[in-house]
């Protein structure tokens, strides 16, 4: 008699287990997520390049491709929160896979067009290989990931959409990262109005930033995903 190998499902998990207070970093994740933009995009709407808070006299290039960039960066930071939110996955499968398919048609334009900008660096070589290097490895990633959803490799996909997502809020770490380095190591700054963008001192500040803000996400990413699976399985369990 043939035996049956079949192995057993795992019990299904019920998604009202957890609750939201397990998860804390949610609400505050989206908070941050709608002060930076409530903060850094009006003064791109008006397609007026003098309100950049960036110089723009960088070729006829930049401008268009830094207001493409920041349009589509917001609608990919908004669609990350969605597919964060463990509620919303849990609850509603079908907007999850339609904000992740949002999520991955604005984060291509947007690493594309953060690959042109890059190549306009108001701070010099580092920070241009730095920014190119966010821009590549979103590219790189995002497109893994998506390709593993759709092979319907759920872990790697899962992996790979926590390292890009990881990049993507890259710009929201940078404004705490390039305050702090300010206020560290050029605390002159704060004081001396003589002491504005475009002064070595910001510049060096900002090359640091840019470099610290995407390294620092990427390994909180890598611990997030290699967080140890009983400390995961617990939190799943809502225990
Ligand atoms: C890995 C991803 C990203 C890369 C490589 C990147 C790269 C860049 C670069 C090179 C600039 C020009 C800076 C300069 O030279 O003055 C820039 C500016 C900007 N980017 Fe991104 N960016 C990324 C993600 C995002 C996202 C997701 C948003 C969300 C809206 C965003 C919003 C902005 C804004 C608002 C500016 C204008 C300058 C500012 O306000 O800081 N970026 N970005």
């Amino acid at each position: 008699m043939a035996t049956d190998t079949t192995p057993t499902p795992a019990p299904a998990r019920s998604p009202q287990r957890v609750r939201w207070w397990r998860r804390p970093w949610i609400a505050p994740l989206a908070i941050v997520t709608a002060l930076f933009l409530a903060t850094s995009l009006p003064r791109y709407v008006g397609l007026d390049p003098a309100q950049s808070l960036v110089p723009t006299d960088r070729g006829p290039a930049f401008y268009p491709a830094l207001v493409t960039h920041i349009f589509t960066g917001s609608i990919m930071l908004s669609a990350a929160v969605l597919q964060l939110w463990p509620w919303l996955r849990a609850h509603h499968p079908r907007v999850h896979r339609w904000s992740g398919r949002v999520y991955v048609a604005s984060a291509i334009p947007t690493a594309i067009a953060a690959l042109i900008v890059a190549q306009f660096p108001s701070a010099g070589v580092a920070q241009q290989v730095a920014n190119t290097m966010m821009g590549i490895l979103l590219l790189t990633f995002t497109l893994l990931g998506y390709r593993a959803v759709r092979q319907r490799r759920f872990a790697d996909h899962r992996e790979w959409m926590i390292r890009s997502t990881a990049l993507a809020f890259s710009i929201v770490t940078n404004r705490f990262s390039s305050t702090f380095l300010v206020a560290v190591y050029v605390p002159g700054a704060l004081t001396d109005p003589s002491i504005q963008f475009g002064a070595p001192e910001i510049e060096g500040a900002a090359i640091a930033s840019a470099w610290v803000s995407f390294v620092v996400n990427l390994l909180f990413a890598e611990w997030w995903i290699h967080r140890k699976p009983k400390k995961r399985a617990r939190v799943q369990r809502g225990r």
